[in-house]
């Protein structure tokens, strides 16, 4: 398929999408997120794809959804339009969805971050839900999401005021998982994928079901959900490879099965 807001490529096991609205900042149009959309079921259905890396340019990861295209739009339009079923269909994906972020990744930007799994800043990541700055409140889940990774206050913070974090802040309260220099923002997040899509991907799959579990269920049904797919992958091949590898001092090589 041919994409146009979106650049996409498939290496060593990770599938890329790059953001390609760079006049706009990368705001996240339908057409962008309607190709998202369609290149991760492409990922999902390549069984060579075993994670997914999502990013934008040096300047913008994304600046939000397309406040233009958005502008006339009525309540019974948002609610009818699909839009929000396209956020949806990223949270489904089961591959681990990595988000490298460079610059602004402000309102939707910082909402598309956050459905992915793990979040790699550069240095000069700047993170913000700004809509009420436009009359407006966070709409693809980033009042839940990120009261859940950056705690109440700050949240509330940067909610109502529309203050943006740092890629420094967003680390010390755990929005991301580790800050580069920005020329090392691609090779860096890149490193971690490929890391990543040599495990088991039944494993990788489970795991990424439990640890969402936990922004689902109280902890004692998590830690049932949790248990439940641990001895899961006792029923693959990968894990008895995984296990034998180690016993032999050898790596191990994983199916997928
Ligand atoms: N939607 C549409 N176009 C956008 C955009 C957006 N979210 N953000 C930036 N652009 C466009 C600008 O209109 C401008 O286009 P023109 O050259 O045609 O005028 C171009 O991108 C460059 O932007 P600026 O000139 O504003 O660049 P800057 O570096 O001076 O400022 C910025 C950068 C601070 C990010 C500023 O562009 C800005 O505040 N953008 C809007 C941020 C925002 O409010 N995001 C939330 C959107 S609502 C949302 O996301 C809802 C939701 O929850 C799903």
């Amino acid at each position: 398929m041919s994409y146009k807001a979106i650049l996409v490529n498939v290496e060593a096991g990770v599938g890329c999408v790059q953001f390609n609205r760079p006049e706009a900042l990368n705001a996240l149009s339908r057409q962008l997120m309607t190709e998202l959309v369609a290149a991760l079921r492409e990922f999902t259905a390549d069984s060579e794809v075993r994670c997914i890396l999502i990013t934008g340019n040096d300047k913008a990861f994304a600046a939000g959804a397309d406040i233009k295209e958005m502008m006339e739009a009525g309540a019974v339009d948002m609610y009818l339009g699909g839009f929000s079923a396209l956020w949806d269909a990223v949270y489904e994906v089961k591959k681990p969805l990595i988000a490298a972020v460079s610059g602004y990744a402000f309102g939707g930007g910082c909402e598309l971050a956050m459905i992915c799994d793990i979040i790699v800043a550069s240095e000069t990541a700047q993170f913000g839900q700004p809509e009420i700055n436009i009359g407006g409140i966070p709409g693809a889940g980033g009042t839940q999401r990120l009261t859940r990774a950056v705690g109440k206050s700050l949240a509330m913070d940067m909610v109502l005021s529309g203050r943006r974090i740092t890629a420094q802040e967003a680390l010390a309260t755990g929005l991301v998982s580790r800050v580069v220099p920005v020329e090392a923002l691609l090779a860096e997040a890149m490193k971690l994928a490929k890391e990543i899509a040599v495990k088991s991907p039944v494993a990788l799959q489970l795991a990424k079901e439990a640890i969402l579990e936990s922004f689902e269920s109280p902890l004692s049904a998590g830690v049932r959900v949790e248990r439940t797919l641990s001895h899961l992958t006792f029923a693959t091949d990968d894990q008895k490879e995984g296990m034998r590898a180690f016993s032999e001092k050898r790596k191990p090589f994983f199916k997928g099965k």
